[in-house]
């Protein structure tokens, strides 16, 4: 098998990277869209113009960074969903158009297994079965994993996700977009205890989440307190989601009778989230460097090379905006 270049575009990140199942990630590229700082979120098709602006130079720059000429490439994995249809249409069409020019297959990856097969690209890879917390701008799902494409959806949220959570909590306190990140800086300097914030659903059975009732409980602390508040206000916020996930994650480990739990998703990059789950589970917890845990090319190369079998030859374009995991 020979070099895989991986395409991702299904959000805000243009990422491509080449992979080798004998040598990793042989070389990588991501760009994050700057422009939707100023809207508090993506704007789709402001996401699919920089996509085509980007994309094919990228491309040019990572086949040089990896002294590889195109005709050396095996295949090509693009992210066909889930995601914005136009911005994943330019990954799809200039990974089909690429695919079809070399005569070598075009694979199309599932963004959210990208993501679940994402710690397999470490040293310290676990072993199926597994348990996986996907947690991004746009899932929070706990997934029973048997083996390559035998997933279990055990819980979701049933209205935002835990980085939207972030994203909008970052909003509320002036901060930027993407707001993970921006919440956690601002955390580290507060006191996670002064505020109260409820455990959403911890206390019912079951395994699905739900994060809109702390968003509106941030809202309302937002609007009673000042300025000088809020480090204190984004670290309760934090613990309080932090909490939660841990919860739920030992809750599914000992309902699905699994040993390993993997962490994968931009909000896995947390620190305090990878702190806790650590101390609650010492030893069963995998996750991805944090470059691999928001959204890239390597972790559809690699993805890709393990749906190889399926490479389409027809040409044909197609995304899925929506498409479940299972
Ligand atoms: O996986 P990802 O890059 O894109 C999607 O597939 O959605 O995840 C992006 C999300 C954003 O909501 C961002 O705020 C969140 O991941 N995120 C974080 C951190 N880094 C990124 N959330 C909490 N803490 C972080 N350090
Ligand atoms: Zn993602």
């Amino acid at each position: 098998m020979q070099s895989i270049l991986g395409i991702e575009s299904s959000c805000d990140e243009t990422g491509v990277a080449i992979y080798r199942p004998d040598g990793g990630i042989v070389a990588e590229l991501v760009y994050t869209q700057a422009d939707h700082a100023a809207y508090g979120g993506v704007v789709p098709e402001l996401a699919s113009r920089d996509h085509v602006r980007k994309l094919p130079g990228m491309i040019r720059e990572l086949l040089d960074q990896a002294s590889l000429s195109p005709d050396e490439l095996g295949a090509v994995a693009y992210t066909a969903g889930p995601g914005l249809a136009g911005a994943l249409l330019v990954g799809a069409s200039t990974g089909v158009a690429l695919a079809r020019a070399l005569d070598i297959p075009a694979i199309a990856v599932h963004h959210m297994e990208g993501h679940l097969l994402s710690p397999l690209l470490e040293a310290n890879a676990p072993a199926f079965p597994f348990l996986a917390l996907l947690v991004s701008g746009g899932h929070t799902m706990l997934v029973e994993v048997a083996g390559l494409g035998r997933y279990r959806l055990l819980g979701e949220t049933l209205d935002d996700a835990a980085g939207e959570a972030f994203d909008k909590t970052a909003r509320l306190l002036g901060l930027g977009y993407p707001g993970g990140p921006e919440v956690a800086r601002l955390a580290e300097q507060g006191d996670p205890e002064r505020f109260d914030f409820p455990r959403p659903m911890v206390n019912r059975p079951g395994l699905d989440f739900s994060f809109s009732g702390l968003k509106t409980h941030t809202r309302e602390l937002v609007e009673r307190s000042e300025k000088a508040d809020h480090a204190d206000i984004a670290a309760g916020f934090e613990r309080a989601v932090v909490d939660t996930l841990v919860i739920k994650c030992k809750r599914a480990l000992k309902q699905a009778r699994l040993k390993r739990l993997v962490i994968a998703g931009g909000v896995s990059a947390n620190q305090r989230l990878r702190q806790a789950l650590d101390r609650a589970l010492p030893g069963q917890v995998f996750y991805p460097r944090p470059s691999l845990c928001t959204d890239n090319g390597a972790m559809i190369a690699h993805a890709g090379w393990y749906r190889r079998h399926e490479g389409r030859r027809d040409g044909l374009i197609a995304v899925r905006p929506r498409w479940p995991l299972e």
